[in-house]
């Protein structure tokens, strides 16, 4: 346990920075419970009070519900604590259920009172706006805000409408539309251009009209973000340029950045405009004034990431310190109050670079030590806060990072997500500010990202087992929840979620979504992960028969749409787990049987057959839809030539779930569980693997897994280029029943 008045001495200290938004309006607060709670808004009062920590205290007075504050981020939270605690409803990825608190209001009796823990709760990785935001409307991110504010997040990272500050700015030193269009990625791909990674598009540049959008939809992210008590981090000019900057300033000190993956030179080696140039602070000053001049006073944080997966041009301690002064000196002269923030991703991907001496020296280059955050992006895995001496004294976030490039694969240690940000934050020495989620993508295992976001909140460690059973009852909110639903949910948080294997911690990947091949595919261990660590048969077939169990015992639950959401999901780790047991007996076969290519195709029926019935099973759901992803990013669509627009809009939806560039540079990295996906792609993938298989059997011929590669590369050039809806089959919208699909699926491959 840890001692409550020490942690109240932490907090002057925590407090120090003030970087944190100080909107004192409470209008924002009445406008979400209006928004989600309308039959009973009128229930519900809220005050601000003066006090350090963001803290609430959330009391009965006649008529209803008060909520006291410190800020408005704190409000949002204890209102989220009566909903939950109290109502037992909540609000999830898949959608609002607050609407569904009882008649009465249930009174809380002893006021509740509640503290965060740190001062910064922060959320997004850079990529999430690729994998997971990139064709959101404002709908869509209204879900994902009241989501954020309610759980207390008051740190969310906020990078729409980039490109339209970025290319105005870039205009003004010179460079023409032609030079800014040709460096700029196309719409699912922004991420890793803002990162560096890459420059120019694939398949169509970015329309002018995406950018004017984005702009747009960001002015309404931000006002949202700033009533809700949130901080924005926006973002900066990081010093990625053009090429052609090069021939416009001639003195300027230009480099060429390192190949990212794969890519092709002229889709990489990203230039990069040293910080120690005149021109760097002139274009950070002009970018940062239009932004504000766009948005408002909104922010005195930036996110700022320049060598995530780029190497620098140097690693000499005195040439790292000299670009990150540079850098930060320019953050100040265009916002005297600026705070940079940083993803530490580097430090983990690129160790071998990244020496101790090389970090010191790079975080040393920016003065003090409030004047930096450092998102130690892994923490759940791979931290690195603890080699670094809590870098060296600058403030940092604790942070989940999970989720591989929208990778659902069932996984998590809630132990690791309860203990470790308490015993970071009490670590001698520690200057550890705040937790977050910087998951690639965000969809699945939400379990394991709603648990951090509440430990902010507690300043001993969840218990484990009262937690799930809590956020299983409001999960499913009926009356008369089975036993057989909590039970599913603990066999899985003392399984799946206790996972201590150290080589498949975060999302674990499926193979059936990767290129098929004959070796290398199964027990993968590091970064994407295939191996399953634990026994599929005790504990996701067990979990889906007990919620299966639970449906029947209490026929509301299929009514219920994270309910449903769940039966897909765990019935969906089952088949895929199986995947695996029939892979596995189809290259024993191949392998063991010279002579006959029957068995060959024998052998892959049931796979086959498991990949059919997978579709069908997430054609039930609307959260594992290829037609709505494709949906959402043709929505978008308009002005002149509306077809060519929507051809380079579902081409860049398509290529970045299969080939991830234009020839499978990062093949299958964002592969998804999609219903169409599967059916359309997956599925053909393995037909033409089975048949190669067959085919050198029957000619005696060995097996050449570049045949193989170049085969599955040419089927995702063809796929990428698709339009969903002509084909055979391809239909909009969900089709079947979940109960009795998975009822039926789960029988069947027990
Ligand atoms: C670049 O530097 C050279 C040598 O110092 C100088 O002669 C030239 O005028 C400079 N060019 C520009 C565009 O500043
Ligand atoms: C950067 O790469 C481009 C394209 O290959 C090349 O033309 C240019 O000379 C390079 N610049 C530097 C400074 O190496
Ligand atoms: C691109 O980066 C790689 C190192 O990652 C380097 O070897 C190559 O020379 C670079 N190309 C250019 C044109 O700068
Ligand atoms: C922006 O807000 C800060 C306080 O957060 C204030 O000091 C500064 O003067 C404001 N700047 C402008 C341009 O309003
Ligand atoms: C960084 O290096 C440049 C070029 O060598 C030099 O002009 C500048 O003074 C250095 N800046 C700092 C802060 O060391
Ligand atoms: C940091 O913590 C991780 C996870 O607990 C551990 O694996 C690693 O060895 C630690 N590193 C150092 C340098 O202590
Ligand atoms: C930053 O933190 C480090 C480590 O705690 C400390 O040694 C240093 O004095 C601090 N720097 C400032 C400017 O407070
Ligand atoms: C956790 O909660 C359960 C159920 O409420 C209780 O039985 C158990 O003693 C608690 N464990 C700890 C360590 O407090
Ligand atoms: C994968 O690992 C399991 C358990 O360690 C082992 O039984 C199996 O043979 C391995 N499969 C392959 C293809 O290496
Ligand atoms: C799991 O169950 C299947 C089907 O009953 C069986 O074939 C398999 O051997 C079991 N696996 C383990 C590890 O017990
Ligand atoms: C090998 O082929 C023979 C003849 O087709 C067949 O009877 C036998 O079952 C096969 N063995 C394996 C291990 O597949
Ligand atoms: C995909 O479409 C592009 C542009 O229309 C075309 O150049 C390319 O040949 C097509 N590729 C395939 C494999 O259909």
């Amino acid at each position: 346990m840890i001692s409550r008045t020490w942690l109240l001495a932490l907090w002057p200290l925590s407090f120090a920075a003030g970087a944190v938004s100080r909107t004192t309006s409470l209008d924002g607060i009445y406008a979400l419970a209006k928004r989600r709670v309308p039959a009973h808004a009128e229930s519900f009062s809220f005050s601000l009070s003066t006090g350090e920590a963001d803290s609430f205290v959330v009391s009965d007075v006649p008529g209803g519900i008060h909520v006291e504050c410190t800020t408005v981020s704190a409000c949002a939270r204890g209102f989220y604590t009566y909903l939950t605690q109290y109502g037992c409803t909540d609000i999830w990825w898949t959608g609002s259920r607050l609407g569904q608190l009882p008649p009465d209001l249930p009174k809380v009796g002893t006021p509740i009172k509640g503290q965060a823990i740190v001062p910064y709760r922060y959320h997004f990785n850079t990529v999430t706006f690729s994998y997971t935001t990139p064709f959101w409307n404002f709908d869509q991110w209204e879900l994902e805000l009241d989501w954020l504010a309610l759980r207390g997040v008051n740190l969310p990272l906020a990078w729409n409408g980039y490109e339209y500050i970025l290319i105005e700015t870039f205009r003004e030193v010179g460079l023409s539309d032609a030079d800014i269009f040709s460096f700029l990625s196309g719409p699912a791909f922004q991420s890793w251009n803002r990162f560096g990674n890459i420059q120019g598009s694939w398949g169509g540049d970015l329309p002018v009209t995406w950018v004017d959008d984005q702009f747009q939809l960001q002015k309404q992210i931000l006002q949202r973000m700033v009533e809700l008590g949130m901080t924005p981090v926006l973002p900066s000019f990081t010093g990625f340029v053009p090429r052609a900057l090069s021939s416009l300033y001639p003195n300027a000190s230009i480099v060429n950045g390192s190949q990212w993956e794969g890519f092709p030179t002229a889709l990489t080696n990203d230039s990069f405009l040293e910080p120690f140039d005149p021109l760097f602070t002139t274009i950070q000053t002009s970018f940062i004034s239009k932004q504000r001049e766009a948005y408002g006073n909104v922010s005195h944080i930036y996110a700022l990431d320049q060598y995530n997966e780029n190497d620098p041009f140097s690693g000499d301690p005195a040439y790292l310190a000299n670009v990150t002064a540079g850098t930060f000196a320019s953050l100040r002269a265009a916002d005297p109050d600026a705070v940079w923030l940083m993803q530490g991703w580097l430090f983990f991907s690129s160790a071998a670079f990244w020496t101790n001496e090389r970090i010191e020296a790079y975080l040393g280059g920016v003065p003090g030590n409030d004047s930096m955050i450092i998102l130690d992006l892994y923490s759940e895995a791979q931290p690195q806060w603890n080699r670094t001496s809590s870098y060296y004294g600058k403030q940092w976030v604790w942070c989940e990072l999970h989720g591989y490039g929208g990778n659902i694969g069932m996984e998590g240690d809630l132990d690791a997500l309860t203990q470790n940000p308490i015993a970071a934050l009490h670590a001698p020495g520690s200057s550890m500010k705040g937790v977050g989620l910087t998951m690639e993508g965000q969809e699945g295992n939400e379990l394991v990202y709603d648990i951090l976001l509440d430990q902010a909140w507690s300043s001993a460690p969840l218990n484990l087992s009262s937690y799930v059973d809590q956020w299983v009852a409001r999960r499913y909110n009926v009356r008369r929840l089975p036993k057989s639903a909590l039970d599913a949910w603990r066999t899985l948080a003392t399984t799946v979620y206790s996972n201590k294997d150290s080589g498949t911690q975060a999302a674990i990947k499926s193979i059936y979504e990767l290129a098929p091949a004959l070796t290398g595919m199964t027990n993968r261990t590091g970064h994407h992960p295939t191996a399953i660590p634990y026994d599929t048969n005790s504990t996701v077939l067990v979990a889906a028969k007990a919620l299966l169990e639970a449906r029947s015992e209490n026929p509301l639950l299929a009514t219920i749409p994270e309910f449903a959401y769940d039966v897909v999901d765990v019935t969906r780790q089952l088949l895929s787990n199986r995947f695996i047991d029939h892979y596995n007996v189809l290259v024993a076969t191949y392998n063991s049987n010279a002579t006959a290519p029957r068995n060959v195709a024998a052998a892959a029926g049931p796979l086959l057959a498991l990949l059919d019935d997978l579709d069908e099973l997430l054609a039930t759901n609307e959260h594992f839809l290829l037609s709505n992803w494709i949906a959402d990013a043709k929505r978008w669509t308009h002005g002149a030539d509306r077809a060519a627009y929507a051809r380079l809009l579902e081409y860049n939806a398509r290529n970045q779930i299969t080939l991830w560039g234009p020839d499978g540079e990062i093949n299958d990295y964002a592969s998804k569980a999609w219903a169409g996906l599967v059916r359309t792609y997956y599925k053909p993938r393995w037909e033409a693997f089975v048949e190669y298989l067959a085919q050198t059997k029957e000619a005696g011929a060995a097996y050449d897994a570049h045949v193989v590669s170049a085969k599955m590369i040419a089927i995702g050039q063809q796929w990428s280029n698709g339009t969903w809806g002509t084909g055979k089959g391809e239909g909009w919208g969900t089709r079947g029943d979940t109960s009795a699909v998975a009822a039926r699926l789960v029988e069947k491959w027990a």
